[in-house]
């Protein structure tokens, strides 16, 4: 049956469609041979241009071809689309041989460890921890701590108040002439730990022995070394026969136990709530002693505040300066971590920044 001129077609077809490698292949040889103007559809519409005697032979053979072809194509395409299905269902299929994706791990803020480290060194020391509020009154934050009213630090250039009773210009100018208990009671954001001192003295009774960890405020512009905000420790001590060496004594054991082996010496100083004050300096971390840049030539970097409690601090919280003594330190959270981990810019504590905290792993 088969003819010549349709075999020529039919056997290309049959070869291109054993060939084809996709559904998509194979709908287009469909549409090369057997589309409306495909190869074997032009020989059937050729049909009439024939000699008679050879239009029903070819066809008769175009007609077999065309369905043996579309038989052909109609297999082999569920073939593909079958294969190309199977093929689609695997890629989906996750491969539970890959090694998993590990979640980010977080890790303790810098400040946080070192408030941690703090902590600890003083709790094995048998202090306890104590906490205040960061609105204060002038009263806790200046007045109770022997701090005259005159003092630079409660100008409204360093401290930031809140509500403050203005009255016709700054706080500063008018604080001195206003009624007492005004000014006792105006409110600002503590500038130092060491209001808490007072809060706790007026609570409880001696012995006492704590230190309070907690975030300040002062008037700094951001630079290097300062923040508006920052975070203290302070420490106090008050009890029968305490002495400055209890005070050296104590110091020495929080900074080795933060810096490893490091003297301490301490240098006079003054503070309106402690007397004698004293400045401790450890031993410059970047040269270990033998001068350099960071210490200023000096081998010693200042490291806190401190003195004995001076007998008006007593007085105010009405603790007898004739029974006990005391001793009180402050000091930077963010100084002991620049000198701990070599950190030069204080802001980096504070802008989050994923490079700088990813330096400190767990
Ligand atoms: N309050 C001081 C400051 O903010 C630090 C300080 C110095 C605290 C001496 C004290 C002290 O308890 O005795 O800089």
């Amino acid at each position: 049956m088969a003819h010549p001129r349709v075999e020529a077609v039919a056997g290309e077809a049959r070869a291109a469609i054993g060939g084809a490698a996709s559904s998509s292949e194979l709908e287009s040889l469909r549409v090369k041979y057997l589309g409306r103007s495909g190869a074997l559809t032009q020989i059937l519409k050729s049909l009439g241009t024939l000699p008679a005697e050879e239009r029903p032979l070819v066809g008769a053979a175009a007609n077999e071809a065309k369905r043996e072809l579309e038989s052909l194509l109609d297999a082999r395409l569920a073939e593909a689309l079958e294969a190309e299905r199977r093929r689609q269902r695997e890629r989906a299929r996750p491969d539970l041989t890959l090694p998993g994706r590990r979640p980010p791990r977080g890790s303790l803020h810098p400040l946080t460890r070192v408030r941690d480290e703090i902590v600890s060194v003083f709790m094995g020391l048998g202090f306890s921890v104590a906490e205040g509020p960061q609105i204060e009154t002038d009263f806790y934050n200046f007045e109770a701590l022997n701090i005259p009213r005159d003092h630079p630090a409660r100008d409204m250039q360093d401290t930031l108040y809140l509500g403050a009773p203005i009255v016709g210009g700054t706080w500063g100018a008018h604080r001195g002439t206003l009624p007492e208990a005004q000014v006792r009671a105006a409110t600002l954001l503590r500038t130092h730990t060491s209001a808490m001192q007072i809060r706790y003295m007026k609570t409880f009774p001696p012995p006492v022995r704590i230190i309070v960890p907690g975030r300040v405020y002062r008037r700094d512009n951001l630079d290097l070394s300062h923040t508006p905000m920052f975070q203290q420790f302070e420490g106090l001590v008050v009890g029968r026969g305490i002495t400055l060496a209890d005070l050296k004594g104590t110091f020495e054991a929080m900074l080795r136990e933060l810096f490893g082996d490091v003297k301490v010496r301490l240098r006079p100083s003054f503070f309106p709530y402690t007397e004698p004050s004293a400045e401790v300096d450890i031993t410059c971390q970047s040269c270990r002693g033998s001068g350099c840049g960071t210490c200023k030539h000096t081998g010693w970097l200042e490291i806190l505040g401190s003195g004995m409690v001076h007998p008006a601090v007593f007085e105010a919280v009405g603790y007898d300066p004739e029974e006990v003594t005391g001793f009180a330190f402050g000091l930077g959270m963010e100084r002991v971590a620049m000198l701990k981990y070599g950190v030069d810019d204080i802001r980096l504590f504070y802008e989050n920044d994923l490079r700088f905290l990813e330096q400190f792993p767990l």
